[in-house]
């Protein structure tokens, strides 16, 4: 039928936070419980796409006829998208993923000592610039969690990391973005753009999906 939209496009869509070790007992993480990833991935299957859902540490549970692959660090999601890239035609980046990661991981627990504790951390790969700047590209879609700047910044990571479309959500507007059922998004891309107004994530990402849909064809048939 002509709302399957995405008959037979193979979707790699990642989720939830990265969780990056500084020891055997502790990590850094963020609030991202996965389900904007999830409900896009359940919109997506919807829509007739073939799914592969690379997902953080979450607790939801896994959309029917979706592939999951769970992972834990940034480098691990790398990994993953690195081995679904190459049969991607469209990548989807909702995850949180961790901007940094400790320098050295600590073999035993650290101990309480001093007053003070001093960690270094090193930048973790950025996984949807890695996507964005393959020779054979799929269409990318990235998400940008801001709390000021909003449009100008999702602009900046739209062109920075070379994508097709980005989606802006402000988290600082009150049960939206992180961990709530609800959110916004302003979904840009090069020659236009869309509020999409604050309403369930499922609703929205069946929204995102038609402008994606929608763009996707644009460019598959210039
Ligand atoms: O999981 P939920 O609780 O449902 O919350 C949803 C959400 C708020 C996490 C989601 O809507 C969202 O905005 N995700 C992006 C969060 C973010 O912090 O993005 P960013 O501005 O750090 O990164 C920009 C883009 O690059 C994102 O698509 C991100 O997945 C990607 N990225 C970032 C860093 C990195 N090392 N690798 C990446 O792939």
């Amino acid at each position: 039928p002509s709302s399957k939209v995405l008959q037979g496009r193979h979707i790699m869509i990642t989720a939830g936070p990265t969780r990056e070790p500084l020891d055997p007992v502790r990590y850094i993480s963020n609030h991202s419980s996965g389900k904007m990833g999830f409900a896009i991935a359940s919109a997506a299957i919807e829509l007739g796409a073939q799914v592969t859902l690379i997902a953080g540490p979450v607790n939801l549970a896994t959309p029917c006829g979706c592939k999951r692959i769970d992972v834990v660090s940034a480098d691990d999601m790398l990994e993953a998208c690195n081995s679904v890239i190459s049969s991607t035609d469209i990548f989807i980046a909702t995850a949180a993923v961790a901007d940094y990661k400790a320098a050295n991981v600590a073999d035993n627990k650290i101990k309480k000592t001093g007053d003070e504790l001093t960690l270094t951390f090193i930048k973790n790969p950025d996984i949807l610039a890695t996507m964005a700047n393959r020779k054979a590209k799929p269409f990318c879609v990235g998400f940008a969690a801001e709390s000021q700047n909003v449009e100008a910044y999702a602009r900046g990571k739209l062109n920075n990391k070379n994508l097709d479309m980005i989606a802006a959500n402000d988290i600082t507007s009150e049960g939206l973005g992180f961990n709530s059922d609800n959110n916004a998004l302003h979904v840009i891309w090069q020659n236009g753009d869309v509020h999409l107004p604050a309403t369930s994530k499922a609703e929205l990402a069946k929204g995102l999906l038609q402008l994606v849909a929608q763009q996707y064809n644009k460019n598959q048939a210039s």
